[in-house]
């Protein structure tokens, strides 16, 4: 298990933060660490130096009263012919996501109630990518909006992150597979090109791909590993590490995890999905080192 190195300093607020998801939190993402005078014992010798945080921490959300995030609905029309994947790659924000609401181009957009785009700021550092949407974000047209999405909410404060600002939330499909069924392949094949223009819109700095579906695609899509081997492989081998995708015009960072809702069913393993945050805020803090120009470790 590739988990952080157990660290001393712990501030009481991600302490609480940290206990309230369930999260064993013995140990902070270096990049949060505030520098000690001394240090307690020799860091090991090939890690970078990394940059301290000063900013104070914001106000912490609670599970009761998250931010609030506008939804932007655009007026849907249906296209004379559905767009094909290279008509997609051209499209604005606007047209994208009326394309998206009025989408023929796989049997879901029969059962759903509504498309589900994406939320969060359009000139994000982080990108997330979950499944589909389920029941609820069927209903309201925002992704991760349930239970699943309540403990992404948290993990996410955790790392003074928040759904809108410097994150942007998508699924790889952006309509319910009915009773929540896994997404079919040709469903993913068919719903993909929104992802990738959305990726390409965004320009976000690091992905975080959350469960199978999610990391089967990016690395797929990004040519980390070739579409049998991201389909046999367990989550478990896939996490824990930084993959470089190549997403249209983009080399990005991909981090992969669990999936919120097998959080939930399987609470032992977010202590794990807590380690996937940490390093993919570890992977920032580190390009950030290098983009000042700082000495290698
Ligand atoms: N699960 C997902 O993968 N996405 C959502 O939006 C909600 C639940």
């Amino acid at each position: 298990m590739n988990l952080p190195r157990a660290l001393p300093w712990l501030d009481e607020r991600r302490s609480a933060l940290l206990a309230e998801i369930g999260v064993p939190a013995w140990w902070q993402p270096r990049a949060l660490l505030p520098r000690p005078a001394a240090p307690v014992e020799a860091p090991p010798p090939v890690e970078p130096a990394l940059p301290v945080r000063t900013a104070p921490l914001p106000k912490i959300p609670t599970p009761e009263a998250p931010a609030p995030v506008p939804i932007e609905r655009p007026v849907t029309q249906q296209p004379a012919t559905e767009p094909t994947h290279a008509d997609i790659a051209t499209l604005d924000w606007p047209e994208l996501e009326a394309a998206i609401h009025a989408c023929q181009r796989c049997g879901l957009a029969a059962c759903r109630q509504r498309a589900v785009p994406g939320v969060g700021d359009r000139r994000p550092t982080w990108l997330i990518v979950g499944e589909a949407p389920g029941e609820e974000e069927d209903r309201q047209g925002e992704p991760f909006v349930g239970r699943a999405g309540r403990l992404l909410d948290r993990m996410l404060a955790a790392l003074d992150l928040q759904r809108g600002h410097g994150v942007y939330i998508a699924n790889v499909l952006k309509c319910r597979p009915p009773r929540n069924r896994n997404p079919e392949p040709e469903e993913i094949a068919r719903c993909a090109p929104y992802l990738l223009r959305q990726i390409a819109l965004l320009q976000p700095r690091i992905v975080l791909a959350l469960g199978r579906f999610a990391a089967q695609t990016l690395l797929t899509e990004g040519g980390c590993l070739p579409p049998a081997e991201a389909a046999r492989a367990p989550l478990g081998r896939l996490r824990g590490r930084v993959f470089q995708a190549r997403l249209g015009e983009l080399t990005l960072p991909v981090v992969v995890s669990y999936h919120p809702a097998y959080l939930l069913r399987n609470p032992v393993d977010k202590g794990k999905a807590w380690a996937d945050l940490c390093l993919a805020a570890e992977t920032l803090a580190s390009a950030d080192g290098a983009a000042l120009g700082a000495p290698p470790a």
